[in-house]
């Protein structure tokens, strides 16, 4: 069992810590990005996802139809850090950058519906998904 005075050197460490890197940890400003399989339900299509990154890989995930997966990231140290990922299901295999500085400077939740024309994004005005980009190839 962790002694209380144990506990409190840690947390002191650890807010120790967190103000010495206090600068950086002002400037971060995480991105919430989520992925939902919005193929034909009627074929039970599974959508197969792959969002490679420079430091932190997001592996790989299989969503089955109205399924989603989520992550959070830092929109790049340089500003203009592009995100792409991979998707692919029986017949078909994309990619797609699901995170365009330029283009989602707005966005600090882009959720994403895939679909077989193309991923589209949501639309806090629409209340739908109706920003809609085609396939990178
Ligand atoms: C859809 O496909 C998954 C994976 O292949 C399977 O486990 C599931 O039972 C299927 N669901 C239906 C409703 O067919
Ligand atoms: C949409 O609204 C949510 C919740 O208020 C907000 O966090 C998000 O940044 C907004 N997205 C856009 C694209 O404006």
């Amino acid at each position: 069992m962790e002694s209380p005075a144990r506990l409190q050197t840690m947390l002191a460490m650890f807010i120790f810590l967190l103000l010495q890197s206090g600068r950086e940890v002002s400037s971060i400003t995480l991105t919430f990005l989520k992925i939902t399989n919005g193929l034909d339900h009627y074929n039970n299509l599974t959508l197969h996802c792959l969002c490679p990154a420079k430091n932190s890989d997001t592996g790989f995930r299989s969503l089955l139809p109205g399924q989603d997966f989520s992550f959070l990231f830092q929109p790049g140290d340089d500003g203009n850090t592009v995100w792409f990922c991979n998707f692919a299901w029986p017949g078909s295999r994309h990619y797609y950058d699901v995170y365009v500085p330029t283009r989602d400077v707005d966005c600090r939740q882009c959720l994403w519906m895939v679909s077989d024309p193309g991923p589209c994004r949501f639309d806090n005005v629409t209340q739908s998904y109706t920003i809609c980009y085609p396939w990178n190839n």
